[in-house]
């Protein structure tokens, strides 16, 4: 390799911080933090919008009320100023003192006086802030000769001020009365409030975060449990279970997972053994015919009889191999090769290929004139099952009936029976199983696959086989109305 890194070394390219966050990785923990991230996240928003919209109104709110002030303390002062009292005042200074006297500002409010540009007198009390001492305010208020509005900063926040241009009789503008409404005081208590929301938002928010921590841990625990759960079963250890608490969607969905594990458990247990019987079955063939080998003599005849039997039991395994890649590859989709199959011209094939096995009275029985969609190898290779079955079970002379029959709803039948002595009522599920033989059998007889190879080609076919009651034995195989092919069935005699 051109950089001298050998793939397996190459370094795993680094994740983003965030990624653990977002599902990538450890799933359960970044679905509680999800989850947390979410809730606080809409909470957070709906908290912040509720506190800055209360500021909003209670800031503008504050601006009205100074305002109002204002408008109120001007008023005043014209009312004061055209009042008989006031008219006896020839100087404007005379005039705004005797107002300052008697008016008392509130504690969110000062007023001075300005006479020739200058300051001059102001109102008692201590004000939140001091403006009058601010010569360049002063100065520009000084020039006021119309009564006018305006914002002001002070050390004690925003000002609304006006001020009111005094003029007596026909003289000059000499002398301003200066109102100011200290807006932050004003608001002082609406802010407090404000800020307190602000706080227990921040609060509220800390604990919705924490309940909803100590709420997905509990709801997250049995998930996390079926993920242990999950990471720990292999193959060896398939018996563990999720313990199912209550009757919720998690309990149900490790009522599921448990059910799931149930049908592993069977499948891994029943591949086991068909492994351990295949493994079994196949090993004693193989000790046969080393045994056999390992003390072959020089004799001619003995040897010529070694070799027979050597190729008798490797015809044998042969069989089994054969078998066992049926049964193996029956699962798979491909199993069958669908075709239109007449059931006549099935049943008569397998009775004249049938008629090699041996020697007995063959009949065959059909009314099915019709065709059925199905896999006419496979039928075959199952009917063939049975008769090699029907032959072994019978002596020569006895009667072996294969037939069809096709309802008219579309499902249909073949037959295979034999007048021998039947399958004894403890065998008669048991054979049906893989490397199952009836009572009495012999090694040599068979491996017991016959029976099971015929049920899953029967299944594949959406059909099954079953043994009919005696007297004899009689194997009937089931194909439904709706088979692999849709249950297409033609009859063209209909
Ligand atoms: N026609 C029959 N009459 C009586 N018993 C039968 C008949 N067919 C099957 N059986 C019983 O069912 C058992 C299972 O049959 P199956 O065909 O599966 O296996 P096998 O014939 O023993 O071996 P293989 O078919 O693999 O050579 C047989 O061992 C036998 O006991
Ligand atoms: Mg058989």
């Amino acid at each position: 390799m051109a950089d001298g890194v050998a793939d397996g070394e190459r370094p795993q390219p680094r994740q983003p911080w965030w990624a653990g966050l977002g599902g990538i990785g450890r799933p359960v923990v970044s679905a509680r933090v999800r989850i947390i991230g979410w809730m606080v996240g809409v909470l957070a928003l709906a908290l912040a919008a509720l506190v800055f919209l209360t500021w909003e109104v209670l800031s503008a709110r504050a601006d009205a009320s100074a305002d109002d002030e204002l408008t109120h303390e001007a008023n005043k002062f014209r009312a004061f100023a055209a009042s008989p009292a006031a008219a006896s005042f020839t100087r404007p200074q005379d005039l705004l003192d005797r107002w300052l006297q008697s008016n008392l500002p509130d504690d969110s409010e000062a007023f001075f006086t300005i006479i020739d540009g200058h300051e001059f007198h102001r109102s008692q009390g201590t004000p939140p802030a001091r403006l009058d001492t601010d010569p360049a305010f002063v100065k520009r208020l000084a020039t006021a000769t119309e009564p006018s509005y305006g914002w002001v900063d002070s050390a004690a926040g925003k000002v609304r001020y006006g001020v009111l241009p005094v003029r007596i009789g026909t003289q000059p503008v000499r002398a301003q009365l200066v109102v100011l409404e200290f807006r932050d005081v004003i608001a002082r208590p609406s802010m407090d409030a404000a800020r307190a929301l602000a706080i227990i938002a921040a609060i509220t928010l800390v604990l919705a975060a924490g309940a909803c921590w100590l709420v997905t841990g509990r709801v997250l625990a049995p998930i996390r449990q079926l993920r242990a759960t999950a990471e720990r079963i292999g193959e060896t250890d398939l018996r563990r279970r999720i313990e199912v608490v209550g009757n919720d969607d998690v309990a149900q969905l490790a009522g599921t997972f448990n059910t799931m594990l149930d049908r592993l458990e069977e499948a891994f247990d029943a591949q086991r053994e068909f492994v351990d019987n295949a493994g079994h079955e196949l090993r004693t063939p193989i000790t046969v015919i080393r045994g056999h080998l390992e003390l072959m003599g020089d004799d001619p005849a003995e040897r010529a009889e070694t070799k027979a039997l050597v190729l008798d039991e490797l015809a044998r395994m042969n069989r089994m191999v054969d078998d066992l890649l049926v049964l193996a590859k029956s699962d798979r989709p491909d199993f069958l090769q669908l075709d239109e199959v007449d059931f006549t011209d099935l049943v008569v094939e397998v009775v004249a290929k049938a008629r090699a096995l041996g020697d007995r009275r063959w009949r065959v029985h059909t009314t099915a004139d019709a065709t059925y969609v199905a896999d006419g190898q496979r039928l075959t290779q199952a009917l063939m099952q049975l008769v090699s079955n029907a032959v072994r079970h019978t002596k020569p002379g006895d009667r072996i009936e294969v037939g069809s029959h096709l309802d008219a709803d579309g499902s249909a039948l073949l037959w295979v029976a034999d007048s021998g002595p039947g399958v004894s009522p403890d065998d008669r599920e048991r054979i049906f199983d893989r490397f199952a033989r009836g009572g009495g059998q012999r090694r040599t007889d068979g491996a017991g696959l016959g029976l099971a190879i015929v049920r899953s080609i029967l299944r594949a076919h959406g059909g099954d086989v079953r043994l009919a009651p005696g007297p004899g034995a009689r194997f009937e195989l089931t194909l439904p109305a709706a088979g692999p092919g849709g249950g297409t069935v033609e009859d063209p005699h209909r």
